[in-house]
């Protein structure tokens, strides 16, 4: 195990090194990773400089046909950033830690701050479809279960505890700056404030039950993602500002109406994409001075 660890900080280091030279010295300090469909956030950049994942060293590969596979630097401002089109999920097969490798190499190149996103179904009955969740907590099934990226002989660079808190997740100040942001640019009509997000292993759709059972623990929203790629941010000390983007309603027992299709995920992704990036550019500008 040892051995193992050693391993992957070598190829963290390596894979660092590569992008330090690649992006010529840019200094990204915040993190970005796009939903499904939400890779038009990478509009949300100025002075764009594109790296493919298969350029990148031990960095992984993804296996969904015609899912882009790049690394983005750009600036907003005078922020850098550094953003993910096409994220890697247990459901194709990656483990934990392979899913959540990008994050650990964000943080060997500076990255302070992480802005993740999601395409996921709506529990919340008073949610509708188009709503804009900024995420306040979370339910992790795997990772409950024990399909968990901190597993295993502990991290302890950048500081990684081996028993991680987890109930500051979704950093206080950084929901506080989207949530004023949204008021100010006429969003508060589609966004909700606060919400737990729900991981389940996917890739199936969740039965009724199941859905209940997720209404019923208390959950808000449900995806396939995101969840591991927090806590090993929370893990290396990155502040965390989650959102889910509502795109479908979950079918309850005895619901009618159309069953989840990916279809309608992207649909609603269309219908509200420009207004996410317009926003996320926006948080992203007020970050240098946090
Ligand atoms: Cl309804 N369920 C899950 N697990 N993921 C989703 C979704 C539903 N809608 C979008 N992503």
């Amino acid at each position: 195990m040892q051995a193992e660890l050693e391993r992957e900080q070598a190829n963290l280091k390596e894979a660092a090194a590569f992008l330090e030279t690649k992006s010529q010295g840019a200094k990204p300090t915040v993190g970005v990773i796009c939903g499904s469909g939400l890779s038009g956030l990478v509009n949300a950049l100025d002075d764009k400089l594109v790296v493919d994942y298969s350029e990148i060293p031990h960095f992984p590969q993804t296996t969904i046909a015609g899912h882009t596979g790049e690394l983005v630097f750009g600036k907003v401002g005078n922020v850098s950033v550094v953003l993910m089109r096409g994220r890697f999920h247990s459901y194709e097969g990656h483990s934990m830690r392979t899913v959540t490798l990008p994050v650990k190499l964000m943080r060997h190149i500076g990255v302070e701050f992480l802005i993740v996103t999601n395409a996921a179904g709506g529990v919340n009955r008073n949610f509708k479809v188009g709503d804009l969740m900024i995420i306040s907590d979370h339910i992790g099934f795997p990772l409950l279960a024990g399909k968990h990226p901190l597993v295993g002989l502990n991290d302890d660079t950048f500081g990684g505890a081996r028993f991680p808190p987890m109930s500051d997740a979704y950093d206080v100040t950084l929901r506080q700056l989207i949530w004023e942001t949204a008021k100010d640019m006429g969003m508060e009509s589609f966004m909700q404030r606060f919400g737990t997000y729900v991981m389940v292993s996917g890739p199936t759709y969740e039965t009724g039950a199941e859905s209940q059972m997720v209404l019923n623990m208390g959950g808000d929203s449900v995806g396939m993602s995101t969840v591991p790629e927090v806590v090993v941010a929370r893990h290396c000390g990155i502040r965390v500002l989650g959102l889910s983007l509502i795109t479908n309603s979950v079918r309850l027992p005895g619901d009618e109406g159309p069953v989840a299709s990916h279809e309608e995920v992207l649909d609603t992704v269309n219908m509200r994409g420009e207004q996410i990036q317009q926003l996320v550019r926006s948080v992203l500008s007020k970050l240098d001075k946090d």
